[in-house]
């Protein structure tokens, strides 16, 4: 459930009609709603009402802007982070260094520091080789890096394959078979105090079977290694469960979720950490945008071009995915249209043969569930820049990041004088 709604004929975001946000703020803008997000963080939260001892850590990745984070870290959440620059987004929104867990497969030495630096609650160890370097790092500073093992559990999460991150040939994690040999050499390392596992099998998840035969692995793995002696405190059970992105789409709560989590780690006796990104953000965020023209079709259906494109929304362009395409004041007639942007490549279609809304030029309109894995991904392809996002609360709103234009991001950039 979210809190974009029509209301006397115009959308609006919680109170506010988004034509006033685009009268004020210029489009294309992302708009998050306040009320949605935090409603999202009080489901999820109460889904795990039966897992006493838990950590939620939001996925900093889906949407890393700073007004948002702080809407999570006041409804308890800790942080996902999976970069420098996320950890650093994480403390400026104030979450608790002991909340941040470390995630990614490719942390460089620099990033590994800043971790210990700023104190952080876990690391989640991807490869021997990093366990080492971290353990290294941490015992010259004389500490103890508190640390999980992401393993690869080599299931299959049924989603889309840019999105899948749990089967053996992709790069995450310690391939299970190695998992009980990579444990006991790291264990031993001073700097380290390795006292869990972790697993996170993919995005986007639509069936929570892959999620149990994964976490039902990590299960048989806890005991093996406790069997072996090991000490184990921790388990982080990633992200990953999907949102309805079609109106009428349905997807296993966080409720059913949460039920299936209790359930099969009932016997554990472990620190569950949770990394949710996209079931937080994603239906708490729309991409207001104006339609520059509609223009005539070849041999298909008419063209609605919008002033936003794949560079400030890329999901389309890069999985294939459907974005729900509404106007803001719908007239009750309705077209079928293709939505592309302004970008000078076929791949900037947002849709192909869409039923909408009937829309003209100068209308507004609105890509839904923008606000996980939006902004964040956004480029300055065609120097085009980077819109603005807006934080709706009630009736009131923000700009929460400002519109940074091309020239910008020219300002960035200079001619070297011998060339000049
Ligand atoms: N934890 C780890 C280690 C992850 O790699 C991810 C997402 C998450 C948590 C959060 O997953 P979520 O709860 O949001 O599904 N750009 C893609 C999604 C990439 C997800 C990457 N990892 C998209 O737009 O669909």
């Amino acid at each position: 459930m979210d809190h974009f709604s029509l209301n006397s004929g115009v959308l609006h975001a919680e109170d506010v009609p988004l034509p006033q946000i685009a009268e004020e703020v210029g489009t294309p803008v992302y708009v998050y709603s306040r009320a949605t997000l935090e409603r999202h963080a009080r489901v999820f939260t109460e889904g795990l009402a039966e897992v006493p001892d838990k950590l939620i850590a939001f996925a900093v990745k889906s949407n890393p802007n700073l007004a948002v984070l702080k809407v999570l870290q006041k409804a308890g959440f800790g942080a996902d982070v999976v970069s420098g620059g996320e950890l650093r987004r994480a403390l400026a929104a104030g979450m608790a260094p002991a909340k941040i867990v470390f995630s990614g497969v490719g942390k460089t030495r620099a990033e590994l520091m800043l971790g210990l630096d700023e104190g952080i609650g876990q690391f989640n160890i991807e490869s021997r080789e990093e366990g080492r370097e971290l353990a290294e790092l941490a015992a010259a500073r004389g500490e103890l890096a508190p640390a999980c093992l992401r393993i690869n559990p080599d299931v299959d999460a049924k989603t889309h394959e840019k999105i899948s991150t749990g089967k053996a040939e992709n790069k995450f994690g310690i391939p299970l078979v190695h998992a009980r040999e990579v444990f006991a050499e790291l264990v031993q390392l001073d700097g380290l105090h390795l006292r869990g596992i972790a697993v996170h099998i993919g995005s986007q998840l639509g069936d929570l079977e892959p999620l149990e035969t994964a976490f039902g692995k990590v299960g048989k793995l806890v005991a093996d290694l406790r069997e072996a002696g090991h000490l184990i405190t921790h388990v982080d059970l990633g992200g990953g469960l999907g949102v309805p992105y079609k109106a009428g789409e349905e997807f296993p709560s966080p409720a059913d979720y949460g039920a299936m989590v209790a359930r099969v780690t009932r016997d554990w006796r472990v620190h569950l950490t949770f990394e949710p990104g996209r079931v937080i953000a994603g239906n708490a965020g729309i991409l207001l945008t104006r339609v520059i023209r509609v223009k005539r079709g070849g041999n298909g259906p008419p063209f609605v071009i919008v002033d936003a494109a794949m560079n400030d929304l890329a999901r389309p362009a890069l999985y294939g995915a459907w974005h729900d395409f509404d106007a803001v004041e719908p007239s009750g007639e309705h077209m079928t249209a293709n939505i592309v942007g302004p970008i000078c490549e076929t791949g900037d279609t947002f849709a192909r043969d869409r039923k909408c809304d009937a829309l003209q030029s100068g209308d507004l309109a609105v890509f839904r569930t923008a606000g996980a894995y939006g902004a964040t991904m956004a480029s300055s392809y065609n120097s085009r820049g980077f819109v603005a996002e807006v934080l709706v609360d009630g009736d009131q709103f923000a700009v929460v990041a400002d519109r940074i234009d091309a020239g910008a991001i020219m300002d960035a950039e200079r001619v070297p004088e011998w060339l000049a």
